[in-house]
């Protein structure tokens, strides 16, 4: 580890780890995957989730009776898969293993088998459970679907930096093309054990740790990780995961060209009566420019652009779990987008934090201090 960059030394994050502390990084993981490929749903109503899909930037790559796959511009697999389903729920995600042999030797080392894909997908894939119970697919030789047209982000003249002359500034008006899926956020009654699952199994390494305020010395809560591509940079998250008093499906975010693609997708979206949860902002882990929306079925997806990589020399930034750490600018963090908008969800969250404290996890009744806390500060 002596190679690694101190995370003093810029701006990435204004504390590192104490001695002790979760090192962020599994010594000897199984494999370590590229990237994450795409989300998999259940919904009952294909044509809404077509029809919101379709407002948010995604262009359809298949449709039948009980599936509906969702695509962005960049080549490559579609990245949100929907099945018709009896009623609405987050089924688990895929991620692109380098090759076969790293799906296969994954498939070894959890005594599973790996198994081809529909051909709609092509390829194969080892299909697992983590700790939350969330599906986690590994997959390799997926169809290559080629390069759509996408957005070109515009010319801009920055102060006196003057690079448009004799033209004007005309930002699209029509949905935010999605590019590609960047990240997808969990929520974990395990946290720690799921981390570390994901850290052996497929890799990835911690970008930045938080911990709830006053409570750092019973270690993170929430954390963001990369994938380990080397000295190839890759998005500050991948997959972002959270302590909380149940396993549930946060958001997932896709990314689009620019700001004025973000925000003219953004007034496309009102326009055509969707919901914002919260947004425009910039967020300050990953320091995304983003907008967070409401699906149909109620589950949260992000238009983001202008995101951090990292290459892997960072080691782990640490920093507090608070409300107030969730943006560098925009409005406040809204009830929807915190989960404590009065209404079915809150309730829920509400009746499991009871549970949760009763259940063999780690949710405790520091974690629940922790929580009130972080929500007021
Ligand atoms: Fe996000």
């Amino acid at each position: 580890m002596g190679s690694l960059r101190d995370p003093h030394t810029d701006l990435h994050s204004e504390q590192g780890a104490l001695r002790g502390e979760h090192p962020g990084r599994a010594q000897n993981p199984v494999v370590k995957v590229h990237d994450v490929a795409w989300v998999e749903f259940e919904k009952p109503d294909l044509e809404r989730a077509e029809l919101f899909a379709r407002a948010f930037g995604f262009t359809v790559s298949l449709r039948t009776a009980d599936e509906l796959q969702l695509r962005g511009t960049d080549p490559g697999s579609p990245c949100v898969v929907i099945r018709r389903g009896p009623r609405s729920r987050f089924v688990g995600s895929a991620f692109r293993a380098t090759d076969d042999r790293d799906v296969l030797r994954l498939a070894e080392a959890t005594g599973r088998k790996a198994a081809k894909l529909p051909e709609s997908l092509g390829g194969i894939s080892v299909d697992l459970t983590d700790p939350s119970g969330f599906g986690v697919r590994v997959v390799s030789g997926t169809h290559e679907l080629p390069p759509l047209p996408g957005q070109e982000p515009l010319e801009f003249n920055f102060g006196h930096d003057v690079t448009r002359v004799n033209a004007g500034q005309r930002a699209p008006r029509d949905p935010a093309k999605a590019q590609r899926i960047g990240h997808v956020v969990l929520q974990s009654t395990k946290f720690r054990e799921a981390l570390d699952w994901y850290l052996e199994h497929l890799g990835m390494i911690v970008s930045d740790f938080q911990y709830f305020p006053e409570q750092r010395e019973r270690g993170p809560v929430m954390a963001f990780l990369r994938c380990d591509r080397g000295s190839t940079p890759a998005d500050h998250h991948t997959v972002a995961m959270n302590l909380g008093p149940t396993n549930k499906y946060v958001h997932s975010a896709y990314q689009v060209a620019d700001l004025d693609t973000l925000a003219a997708g953004g007034q496309y979206l009102l326009q055509h009566g969707y919901q914002r949860s919260w947004g425009i902002g910039r967020h300050i882990d990953g320091s995304q420019i983003f907008d967070y929306w409401r699906d149909p079925d109620g589950f949260l997806v992000e238009h983001f652009t202008d995101g951090d990589l990292f290459d892997c020399t960072l080691e782990p930034g640490w920093g507090v779990f608070a409300v107030s750490t969730l943006s560098q600018w925009g409005p406040p963090p809204s009830k929807d987008f915190l989960g404590v908008k009065p209404g079915r969800e809150s309730l829920s969250e509400l009746r499991a934090m009871a549970g949760a404290l009763r259940e063999d996890n780690e949710f405790d009744r520091h974690s629940l201090r922790g929580l009130l806390k972080a929500a007021a500060s």
